[in-house]
C-alpha cells in the first residue's frame, strides 16, 4: 500500500519534472532581454527568502517546545522499571513482564558496543526504540495497551550475531 503510494508520487514527480524540461525546451528558441528575466528572478528570490524566514522562525520554535522529548513521557506511580542491558549478542532484561496499561520505564544500557533497543508487537511492527550507548542509561517509557508477547530486537549492527539479539517481553491482561 505505502509502496504503491510512493510509486505514484514518484511517477507524478517525474511527470512534473519532464513537463518543466519540455517547457524549457519549447521556449528555448525565443529571444528575450536577459536583464528583465534577471530582475524578475531576483525579486522572486527575495520574496521566497523572506517567506522562508518568516515561516522558519515560528516552526523552529514550535518543534523545539517539547525538548528534551523523553522528559514528557507519562510514568505514573505504578510504573514498572526494567533495566535492559545489551551484550554481544543478547539482551538481559531484569524484568520481562508487565501489565497492560501500566507504564514501563526501560533503562537501556550496554555492556560493550552500541546496540539499538527496539520493541516490536506480535506482527513485528516497531512500537518504540532507543539506543544502548556505552556510558549512558537511556530511558524509554512505553505503555503497552494490549496483552501479548512483544519482541525486543537490536536495531544497530553490532557484530556477526547481531541478528540473534532478541528477547521477549510479556504483557499480561490488566486486573
Ligand atoms: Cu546488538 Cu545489533
Amino acid at each position: 500500500m505505502y509502496q504503491e503510494v510512493a510509486w505514484f508520487i514518484s511517477l507524478a514527480s517525474i511527470a512534473v519534472i519532464a513537463a518543466v524540461f519540455g517547457l524549457v525546451i519549447a521556449g528555448s528558441s525565443k529571444r528575450i532581454d536577459y536583464r528583465e528575466i534577471q530582475s524578475r528572478g531576483y525579486s522572486w528570490r527575495k520574496r521566497l527568502f523572506l517567506a522562508l524566514v518568516a515561516a522558519g522562525i515560528p516552526i523552529t520554535g514550535w518543534t523545539l517546545v517539547d525538548l528534551p522529548y523523553g522528559a514528557h513521557q507519562e510514568q505514573g506511580p505504578d510504573a514498572v522499571h526494567v533495566k535492559a542491558t545489551g551484550y554481544q549478542w543478547y539482551w538481559k532484561l531484569e524484568t520481562s513482564s508487565a501489565k497492560a496499561g501500566q507504564a514501563v520505564v526501560f533503562h537501556v544500557e550496554t555492556a560493550d558496543v552500541t546496540h539499538g533497543f527496539g520493541i516490536y508487537d506480535e506482527s513485528m511492527r516497531l512500537l518504540a526504540q532507543t539506543q544502548a550507548m556505552p556510558g549512558y542509561t537511556n530511558k524509554l517509557v512505553y505503555t503497552f495497551d494490549q496483552p501479548g508477547t512483544y519482541q525486543i530486537l537490536c536495531l544497530e549492527y553490532c557484530g556477526v550475531a547481531h541478528h540473534q539479539m532478541m528477547a521477549e517481553f510479556t504483557v499480561e491482561a490488566a486486573n
